[in-house]
């Protein structure tokens, strides 16, 4: 079947075997299957943050598994969603209930059960702010287990799941521990800007995800019309030594200070710096509002995109002495 319809990047490629997943039982079903024990697998859920540059040569498995509810206890309240939940429709579950803590994140395109796996962010908040705990259906023995904040090792787009835990569970539900006193984070500039110019100087949770979104359809390209996967590289973290290096010979390098002493570089601002924003070659390109976006402008092939990137990493090596590393998965 085509994977068109299934990654925001709308590369068209097949996949050998493909299975939709609508609640726990059919996992466990899916998993008597010898098929599911000897294909490759390759788990997916908005499909908003892969590069397919091939046909997959094996079993895709799309969560669909839905379901939001919530137990409030004072101030505090759990929210519990299905891992196939649209990210945004659990944001804007929460901001209609007046529960705070994920407003920051709205319009994030992909589902709930992909947002521990990166530790998706935003705006001055990340997934393991909130985070409480997830389950997740181990492969091997068919049986579901409970992940906590402390086994889930989150980091900057980094999780467990990324790492020793890779290709070992799939999420099914993401439990979050939300506020309902409204604890609003607008410390990120472009935030501030946009409740200032709106004229807003208490803001609700609905007016900070309102001003999110409105900062986010201005600056990012919509999938549904152009391809793309957002930010395609990481922000590079660097070490104080190599930023010395760095800023002596650039001074007005985009920057942030790290919790752990280290710099944090502005992706977009280094590659726009070496000539690329907006610019387009072949079938893909750099968005014209954000060049840390690569998009397909209509029937590239994730090679094409893969190369392009290439050419970019390079640029920026040889321009900055920085090692630009890739976001999204590349298969
Ligand atoms: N910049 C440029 N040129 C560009 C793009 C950015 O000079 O073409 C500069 C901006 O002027 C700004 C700085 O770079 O000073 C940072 O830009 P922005 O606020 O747009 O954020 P970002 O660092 O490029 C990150 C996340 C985004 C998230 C935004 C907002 C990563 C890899 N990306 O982007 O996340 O929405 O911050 O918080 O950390 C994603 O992960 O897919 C994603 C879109």
């Amino acid at each position: 079947i085509s994977l068109k319809p299934y990654n925001s990047f709308g590369i068209d490629v097949k996949a050998k075997h493909f299975a939709e997943i609508f609640n726990e039982e059919d996992l466990t079903a899916l998993f008597k299957n010898e098929l599911a024990k000897t294909e490759d697998l390759l788990v997916i859920g908005g499909g908003s943050n892969v590069l397919f540059t091939k046909d997959f040569n094996g079993l895709v498995i799309k969560i669909s598994i839905k379901g939001i509810s919530s137990q409030v206890d004072g101030e505090k309240v759990l929210v519990r969603a299905g891992a196939g939940e649209v990210w945004n429709d659990f944001v804007t579950y929460c901001v209609e209930h007046g529960f705070a803590g994920v407003e920051n994140l709205s319009l994030i395109p992909g589902t709930v059960g992909a947002s521990p796996i990166q530790n998706i962010g935003a705006y001055g908040v990340e997934l393991k702010d909130v985070f409480e705990s997830c389950t997740a259906f181990e492969i091997k023995t068919g049986e579901l287990k409970t992940f906590t904040y402390a086994d889930c090792s989150f980091g900057y787009r980094e999780s467990a799941f990324k790492g020793e835990l890779k290709g070992q569970y799939i999420i099914t539900s993401v439990a979050f521990g939300l506020k309902t006193n409204a604890a609003i984070n607008t410390s990120y500039g472009a935030i501030e800007a946009e409740l200032e110019k709106r004229g807003i100087e208490a803001p609700s949770i609905a007016d900070v995800s309102a001003a999110v979104a409105h900062i986010r359809v201005s600056k990012l390209p919509d999938p549904s019309t152009i391809g793309n996967a957002g930010s395609f590289f990481k922000n590079p973290v660097i070490e104080k030594h190599e930023f010395a290096d760095v800023v002596s010979k650039h001074p007005d390098v985009v920057h942030y200070p790290t919790a752990d002493g280290k710099v944090k570089l502005a992706a977009g601002w280094l590659i726009e710096q070496c000539g690329w924003k907006g610019k387009v070659v072949g079938h893909t390109g750099t968005w014209k509002n954000q060049a840390l976006v690569l998009v397909n402008h209509g029937g590239a092939t994730g090679m094409e995109v893969f190369q392009f990137s290439a050419q970019i990493i390079d640029s920026v090596q040889s321009t900055f002495g920085v090692t630009l590393e890739r976001e999204v998965n590349i298969l």
